[in-house]
């Protein structure tokens, strides 16, 4: 079980998370939702031991994660929100060094890469240089990469971005079949309609701290709202909308 206690994290004066407290347990899928810059990725980034937290620790199955990051990198799957890939690898070299990285038999590397390759429509494009790929292309190659060396946990860091219909029912479909198989995976979105299909928890993130946290249902029951769009504008954004699309059509005729 993966557990977050009292997270808080401080870029100089900045407080970008603060106070953040959940357990992951498997079989659980946790949407992690909040507006641009409310800490989703600093947390992610702490989640995977990238950024220590200022205060508060991460810990698996009792464990503070970085008394060895090591051996929880090797059950951990990661899909980050940049993809910083090697421009000059191929996909196949890419995903090679990234099982060899995670010490996985020859093998089952081979055929693992060989077949996810194939299944995520890469294969004919495998001695293409990355630099060259699509960004929905770089977006499956990190996908893989988070994948093929079954992880227990998964932690996506709106891992849909640039991906095409088909590839988007292909992902979501697959987070549930994973959850089923056990896995723990910690989602983090801004497309609510995925978030409420594929997540049994969720955690609504404003400014760092957390305004609501319990399954999908009952965070959506407790604000009274029938979409996760009416909870989400109702406890997150105090914007009006309406009056800011039309300032903006206001802004652009006069310019
Ligand atoms: N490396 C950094 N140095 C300084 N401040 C940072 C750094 N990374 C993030 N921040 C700040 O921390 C806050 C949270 O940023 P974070 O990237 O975690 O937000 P986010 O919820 O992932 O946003 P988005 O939805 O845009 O991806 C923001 O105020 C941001 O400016
Ligand atoms: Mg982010």
């Amino acid at each position: 079980m993966l557990e977050a206690k009292n997270l808080c994290k401080f870029y100089g004066s900045v407080l970008a998370v603060q106070n953040v407290a959940f357990t992951l347990d498997p079989g659980q899928v946790l949407g992690y939702l909040g507006p641009n810059g409310s800490g989703k990725s600093t947390t992610v980034k702490m989640l995977t031991g990238l950024l220590e937290p200022t205060y508060g620790e991460v810990t698996y199955d009792g464990q503070n994660i970085h008394k060895d990051l090591i051996a929880y990198r090797k059950i951990l799957g990661y899909v980050p929100e940049e993809p910083n890939l090697y421009p000059h690898l191929t996909g196949e070299e890419y995903l090679d060094m990234v099982g060899t990285l995670r010490a996985m038999p020859q093998s089952r590397k081979s055929t693992t890469i060989a077949s996810l390759l194939e299944l995520f429509s890469l294969w004919r494009h495998r001695y293409v240089t990355l630099g060259s790929y699509s960004k929905g292309m770089r977006q499956k190659i990190l996908l893989i990469a988070a994948l093929m060396d079954n992880p227990d946990v998964l932690i996506l860091d709106e891992p849909l971005s640039g991906l095409d219909v088909t590839s988007v029912l292909i992902v979501k479909s697959l987070i549930q079949a994973l959850s089923a198989q056990g896995k723990s995976v910690f989602y983090c979105s801004h497309i609510l309609e995925v978030v409420e299909k594929v997540c049994s928890h969720l955690i609504v993130l404003r400014k760092g701290q957390v305004l609501a946290h319990g399954p999908t249902s009952s965070v959506r029951q407790k604000i009274g709202k029938d979409s996760l769009e009416d909870v989400f504008l109702e406890l997150v954004e105090d914007a009006d909308v309406t009056q800011i699309v039309s300032d903006i059509v206001g802004v652009v005729a006069c310019s």
